[in-house]
């Protein structure tokens, strides 16, 4: 992040606040490239205000647009969110209808934010399986941001990191036999083959609600994410924590198994990739051709 983007930053957030005093905090140079979260702690949320749990999942949308925004004005390169696991189809059918439906009323009304800030929207996980109406919205969302090159975001919908790790194999098997040359895998090859393939490993994973497990997300590519976990619930999720896990994270000292901070020798052709994209990084190529907007833009209430 470039201080010219903290500054941006903390005028946004208003001298005095908790989050200019948090943001003060950060180093703007070790912003983490790609930060994943497990958004948990809706069905508890509402049940504490003795509310039917899609309540909570409804709420919990006010913190999905909010961490967009501030990954944005932060310029992170990537977001990816645990939305709906392959596990989650065992909750009753009216809650996974609801979030199908809140899904679909979330793109309709978030797309022209999504849009105007720049975001490509993404989504990582067995796609195929959804209803049709929501592959549909799905696809238009992604396709209405494909020019984008601002945040990455990706939204984890029937995903499941052993999954993903079979469909790997599936398709490295599949070219291997198409090919007919022998079939030698390395870690790139596996890396190659997720759905995150263009996209950098997380460098943070966070996770509210306190459980400490990682369930089933993005077991591959977390291999050296720091874990940041709150207690909060995630509709009360707020840009304060996120700051509050960008500090912390920042504290860290990553050492990849090594005496000192490098990036692990294996690594995906995407790192290359991503931070290509992501501004501050190269600067003179990306933004002249499709700048981030100058103001945020701020999605609809
Ligand atoms: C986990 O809480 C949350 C989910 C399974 C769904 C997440 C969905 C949203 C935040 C809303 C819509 C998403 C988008 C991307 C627009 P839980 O129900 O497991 O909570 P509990 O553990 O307290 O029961």
């Amino acid at each position: 992040m470039s201080q010219a983007t903290m500054k941006e930053f903390l005028d946004w957030a208003k001298p005095g606040s908790e989050e200019s005093r948090l943001a003060m905090q950060l180093d703007p140079e070790r912003i983490p490239r790609h930060v994943a979260v497990i958004m948990d702690g809706n069905g508890r949320w509402a049940k504490r205000r003795r509310l039917p749990r899609v309540a909570g999942h409804r709420a919990g949308v006010r913190s999905v647009r909010e961490i967009i925004e501030d990954c944005c004005r932060l310029e992170i390169g990537a977001l990816t969110l645990y939305a709906f696991s392959v596990e989650n189809w065992k909750r009753p059918r009216t809650e996974v209808e609801t979030l199908w439906g809140l899904l679909r009323h979330y793109l309709h009304q978030e797309l022209p934010g999504l849009k105007k800030n720049n975001v490509r929207f993404q989504v990582i996980g067995r796609i195929d399986a959804l209803p049709q109406e929501v592959q549909n919205d799905l696809d238009f969302a992604m396709v209405e941001t494909a020019a984008n090159s601002g945040l990455q975001l990706n939204i984890a919908l029937n995903y499941g990191g052993r999954s993903e790790l079979v469909d790997a194999v599936n398709a490295i098997l599949a070219r291997a036999r198409q090919s007919g040359e022998p079939l030698q895998v390395d870690e790139a090859t596996i890396s190659s083959h997720l759905y995150t393939a263009h996209l950098p490993d997380p460098d943070l994973l966070i996770r509210t609600s306190g459980e400490i497990r990682v369930s089933n997300f993005l077991l591959w590519q977390i291999a050296y994410a720091e874990i940041w976990v709150t207690e909060k619930l995630w509709p009360d999720f707020r840009t304060c924590d996120l700051l509050e896990a960008l500090i912390d994270y920042q504290k860290r000292e990553r050492r990849y198994g090594g005496l000192g901070e490098a990036a692990p020798s294996v690594e995906s052709e995407a790192d290359a990739t991503l931070v290509g994209v992501i501004p501050g990084k190269n600067d003179d190529a990306g933004e002249a051709q499709n700048p981030r907007p100058s103001s945020l833009h701020k999605f609809p209430e």
